[in-house]
């Protein structure tokens, strides 16, 4: 299978010093870009700035922005089997970025004092996927939640338009940001929802491989 996975956060400019990103090291979609590897798959990583060293013979796309990794995704998209789309895509960025450093003094205020950022939607990458991609190909979703876990996963699977969507609690230290090990739970468009166990993100990736394996044959076999 030719496999996309994204991974990391994007950083979005206020001015050429700042920025507005998340806490997502990469940890989640490189080990499932391993995975996809050791399968002996092809494997696009387009991926955010992270710490990590990207799996040897990974073709890796760095990109920094959501709009950047908008138009990576876009462009690979057509040739791709399976996305996997563990990036954590920041979905607002300032509206006017600055090409100097802003001065505290000359930020605009509201009548309070406060300073006042204006902010503007990113395009939804996973969500428009369905726009690019082959009919014959898998969208995997990650949901991110903090509360109403599941509810809130659901409608994401429904409004992206995902074959799949695992949900993780990033509210947890253990598993979600930065950590070693995850605990997901996976969402179909049937409604079913299979728990994993927790265990390590290594074995997310491995697991996640054979069950994207399964469903893009039996998706191949259907067409
Ligand atoms: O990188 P780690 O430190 O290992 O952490 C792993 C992780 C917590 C980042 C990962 O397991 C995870 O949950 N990734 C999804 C993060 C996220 O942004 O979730 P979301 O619920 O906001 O977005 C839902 C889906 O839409 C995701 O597949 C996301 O990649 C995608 N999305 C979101 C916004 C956007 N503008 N474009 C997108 O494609």
């Amino acid at each position: 299978m030719r496999i996309l996975v994204s991974a990391g956060p994007t950083r979005e400019a206020l001015d050429p010093v700042r920025f507005l990103t998340n806490r997502s090291t990469g940890k989640m979609g490189y080990a499932i870009a391993e995975a996809g590897l050791d399968a002996g798959h092809d494997v696009t990583l387009v991926t955010g700035p992270v710490a990590l060293q990207p799996p040897a013979g990974a073709a890796v796309i760095a990109v920094e922005t959501a709009q950047e990794m908008f138009e990576a995704v876009r462009n690979e998209a057509p040739a791709i089997d399976v996305f996997i789309m563990t990036a954590a895509v920041a979905d607002l960025r300032p509206a006017n970025p600055s090409r100097s450093k802003l001065k505290k003094r000359e930020l605009p205020r509201n009548e309070a004092g406060r300073v006042v950022l204006e902010l503007e939607p990113t395009p939804d990458i996973l969500a428009s996927l369905p726009d690019w991609r082959s009919p014959r190909s898998l969208t995997i979703g990650f949901a991110a939640e903090t509360t109403d876990h599941q509810k809130h996963a659901l409608a994401k699977l429904t409004e992206k338009r995902c074959d799949l969507i695992l949900l993780n609690d990033v509210s947890r230290r253990d598993i979600g940001f930065g950590a070693d090990e995850n605990e997901v739970h996976l969402l179909y468009p049937d409604g079913r929802i299979e728990p994993w166990l927790r265990m390590t993100k290594k074995d997310v990736g491995r697991k996640l491989i054979q069950t994207a394996e399964t469903l893009w044959n039996a998706k191949a076999g259907a067409l």
